[in-house]
């Protein structure tokens, strides 16, 4: 699939962006609502009609459906060459082009490997889009912008693979592989390397599949010595434990390491588009089953950072593993600031649905950052409060702290807190946001979304 801003020989299929109120000479049955499609074949030539919707309520996340949509209408027709009338949308326009890249890219991702005799034409190899009627040409933008969503497509890829595909050291292994193609530094720990990180350690020990952590650095600005730090959690399947859960609650915990996936395609974003900032991703992967070696419930843990750890319930394992790698990040990777995404509590999709993911910040400035990012990517999230008010949630009878306290997502936070000190941290809760089935827009399939992946990266751009 390519995209272009530049003039079209031999179309196949023309595309007429309309707003509403201007489809006067077409069909009345057409009525220019937002996503709305409408061909008209003339021999072997075609022309979509698109509509845009009113054009009060347009934004660019309309744009991005429109043009998922399109897409997905002009590979149904086995299309090669697509035309695009741009239009004035009262939109900037390289924000505008930058919205029709993801929107047409990501509406074009499926996940259909394992099913054998899957119909759908997904041949896309051939599929061009032209953008005419552009100010200017807008190739470099294109590219970075393609460089961002094939981040997310590995990403969903990932998420979407079942555990027994990917789990911690074949996620390490696709890991490496594809940041090692960009020149991306990458470095796996796995075996004594882990043995003072009892966290991980405790959380991935029912596993036949044993816990790595992986690290990898974007570090083009040798002079300058602040380095934001990326935690994702990684847990590759996620049963519960001991405090096991339902069936169906377990479907969907093989994505319980969408958050080291999206840090993956961050950091292949930023390593392809040469971005000038220092970045590095640091993810524990591990995978909680149940196993005479499992960790159990009332089980004391002693984490790299020294703190000891009650368990009260293994299914709240996440923060456990992560708060070995936020101290490996702080102490050994010398990070001045720590976003973290995890699929951490299932309550936060109980107060947002999966509109919006929980945001939790210790520093007003550094969020203010990443959400006037977020506004511009048109992802949402919202904050909640992180409050020592919460602390004594944590109390444990035994250790330093234990791992389960309601309200559940805001002392998951506190939890995460403990190790993170004083360093300038964001911590997204994505549990609700990350995987979706159904998806929630054209440009989402069934399963990961990528979600942040956008928002961060731009804000790392931007800086
Ligand atoms: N991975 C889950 C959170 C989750 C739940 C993600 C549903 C996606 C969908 C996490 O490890 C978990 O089990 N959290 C527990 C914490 C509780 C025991 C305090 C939860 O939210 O139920
Ligand atoms: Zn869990
Ligand atoms: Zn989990």
């Amino acid at each position: 699939m390519n995209i272009f801003t530049k003039p079209i020989e031999n179309e196949c299929i023309t595309v007429v962006l309309l707003f509403k109120g201007s489809n006067d000479d077409l069909n009345p049955i057409f009525k220019c609502d937002a996503k709305e499609i409408y061909t008209v074949i003339d021999g072997n030539k075609k022309v979509i009609y698109a509509g845009l919707g009113e054009k009060k309520d347009f934004s660019l996340e309309v744009l991005r459906n429109v043009m998922a949509k399109l897409a997905k209408t002009a590979r149904n027709y086995a299309a090669t060459n697509v035309k695009i009338n741009y239009i004035d949308c009262g939109k900037v326009e390289n924000e505008a082009i930058q919205a029709i890249t993801v929107g047409i890219d990501l509406g074009l991702y499926e996940f259909i490997k394992y099913k054998t005799d899957e119909k759908t034409c997904t041949e896309t190899k051939e599929l061009s889009f032209y953008i005419t009627n552009t100010s200017k040409d807008y190739g470099e933008l294109i590219e970075k912008t393609l460089n961002v969503t094939s981040g997310i497509r590995f990403a969903r890829d990932l998420i979407n693979e079942p555990s027994n595909v990917v789990y911690p050291e074949t996620l390490a292994n696709r890991a490496r592989e594809a940041c090692q193609a960009v020149g991306l530094d990458v470095t796996v720990l796995a075996g004594d390397d882990l043995s003072e990180m009892g966290g991980i350690l405790a959380v991935g020990n029912g596993s036949v599949h044993k816990p790595r952590l992986i690290v990898i650095r974007h570090l083009p600005c040798k002079d300058d010595k602040s380095i934001l730090g990326i935690v994702g959690k990684g847990l590759t399947c996620d049963t519960g434990g001991y405090s096991l859960k339902t069936t169906d609650g377990m479907h969907y915990q093989k994505t319980d390491m969408s958050g080291a996936a999206n840090a993956i395609a961050i950091m292949l974003a930023l390593a392809k588009n040469n971005v000038q900032q220092n970045v590095i991703a640091i993810i524990p992967s591990c995978e909680n089953v149940l196993s005479a070696y499992s960790y159990k419930i009332g089980d004391v843990i002693k984490t790299l950072a020294g703190k000891t750890i009650e368990v009260l319930n293994t299914d709240a394992e996440g923060r456990i593993a992560l708060s070995d790698a936020l101290h490996y990040a702080k102490v050994h990777e010398n990070v001045t600031q720590i976003i973290d995404m995890a699929t951490l509590t299932g309550s936060v999709g109980i107060t947002f649905g999966n509109i919006y993911a929980g945001a939790m910040s210790n520093d007003d400035a550094f969020f203010e950052e990443f959400m006037a990012t977020a506004k511009e990517q048109e992802e949402k999230f919202w904050r909640l409060p992180i409050d020592d008010a919460y602390k004594e949630m944590l109390n444990s009878d035994v250790a330093d702290i234990k791992n389960v306290g309601a309200p559940s997502t805001i002392v998951a936070a506190m939890f995460l807190k403990e190790f993170i000190g004083d360093t300038p941290w964001i911590h997204l809760d994505i549990a609700a946001t990350a995987v979706k089935n159904p998806p929630a827009a054209e440009y989402e399939f069934k399963g990961g979304t990528g979600v942040a992946v956008r928002t961060i990266y731009n804000m790392i751009n931007k800086r």
